[in-house]
This record gives C-alpha cells, structure tokens and sequence, in this order.
C-alpha cells in the first residue's frame, strides 16, 4: 500500500489549516513539513511555529518534518514539542548523525535520514538498523515544483532489495517531481512513501489528486 504525504510548501499559506484538513479527508496518510533555512539550501520556509500552529489545529494529523537544515541536532527538542511524528534529516548536514538519531528518539519521534541526489545509498546504509524512514530526494532539495531526476529509482530499488534482504520495514520515502508518472516509477521501485507539493496543491480537486497517487 503506497503511502502519500503532500508537501505543504505547495500550499496556499493564506488558508494552510483549511489546505491541511482538505488533503487529510482525502486520505491523506501524513502532511510532509519541509523546513529550510537559507543555509542548508539557498531558500527559507516555516519553522517551529507554524508547525505548532497546525499541530494544534489538526490534533490527530501526522507530521513528517523534513530539516533541510545545517544543524538538525539543534532543533530536534523544539520541532518534537512542537508535533513532529517523525524528523528526518540530512546525512550531508554539519551535525553528528548518529547524535541526532539518539536525539529525535529521545524526543519520542521516529527517525529518518535524507540523501541528495548526489549522494550514494552507502552513506545511510550504517544508520539502517537505527532508522524508521530514509528518504531519497529525486530533485536538489530548496523548492517545489522541479523536475524529478530518475536516478532517485536506482537508489529506490538498492535501498528496497536491502531492506528485504534485512527483513526490515521501514518507510522507503521519495520527494521531489512526483506526480502519478513518476509516482508509479518509484513504488515500482520499491517506494513506499510518496511525498509530492505541486502534483497535489496545484491541482483544483485535492482530493482527486491524492487518491490518484495512493492507488499507485
Ligand atoms: C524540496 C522539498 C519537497 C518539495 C516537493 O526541497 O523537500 O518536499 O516541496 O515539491 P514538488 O512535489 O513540487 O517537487
Ligand atoms: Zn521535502
């Protein structure tokens, strides 16, 4: 079963809450929350805050914080306070990895780790047995709307034959230009989780387009 978080940066911010409630009834399994800040990637978002706000509007939705962020360790406490379910990070961030596993854990979160596109599978692969996703982006992390780069299906399907092979099940998430085309490729290549901003916030019927990718 194909799992689909829509990405909220696609959202219109004027009526986030509404936007949130809307992609949920439309079974929507969790809402992805990317936070940037400028440094990580060339562009800044939303931070704790905003997801304190929609934590407390939407008590029972699951947050997928994505930290495109240099120092995740330093903000683990505030985003799990603040309702993350689960914080994933960059293995190419400046903080300690594996502290930063501990620490989301100890938050009470799940953990997930997230590789660029230029960065090989092998470089999750020692924190596997620690982790409860691993995200592969298939567009350079920073904004919305890119093109998907298909080089993102070659880690999907490693990463897949690992996991099986290790009997573990873990979220198998991939971000950025999915749509239902490039949706299908990547759960055909062993995604399980599908995050995607514009293929969902962009189109008129919400709803329409989040069944459309849970069904792949
Ligand atoms: C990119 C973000 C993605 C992005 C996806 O840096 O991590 O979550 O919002 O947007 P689309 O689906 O439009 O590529
Ligand atoms: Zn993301």
């Amino acid at each position: 079963m194909t799992q689909v978080s829509p990405s909220i940066l696609s959202a219109d911010f004027a009526t986030l809450g509404q936007q949130c409630q809307a992609v949920l009834d439309a079974g929507a399994d969790m809402l992805h929350f990317d936070v940037m800040d400028g440094h990580f990637v060339p562009n800044l978002s939303f931070g704790v805050p905003v997801l304190q706000s929609l934590h407390k509007a939407l008590p029972d939705a699951f947050f997928d914080v994505h930290l495109m962020i240099t120092h995740p360790l330093s903000y683990v406490e505030a985003f799990a306070k603040a309702g993350a379910g689960c914080i994933t990070f960059h293995v190419e961030c400046d903080s300690d990895v594996q502290e930063t596993i501990d620490a989301i854990h100890k938050a009470g979160c799940k953990a997930g780790l997230s590789i660029k596109p230029g960065t090989p599978v092998e470089a999750v692969l020692p924190y596997l047995d620690q982790l409860e996703l691993v995200l592969v982006m298939s567009v350079e992390p920073g904004f919305g709307g890119q093109s998907f780069m298909p080089m993102a299906l070659d880690k999907l399907r490693t990463l897949d034959a690992i996991c099986k092979e290790q009997n573990r099940n873990i979220w198998l998430e991939v971000d950025g230009g999915i749509d239902a085309t490039t949706g299908a490729l990547c759960t055909q290549a062993g995604a399980n989780l599908l995050v995607a901003g514009s293929a969902i916030f962009g189109k008129p019927d919400l709803a329409q387009a989040v069944q459309q990718l849970r069904q792949l």
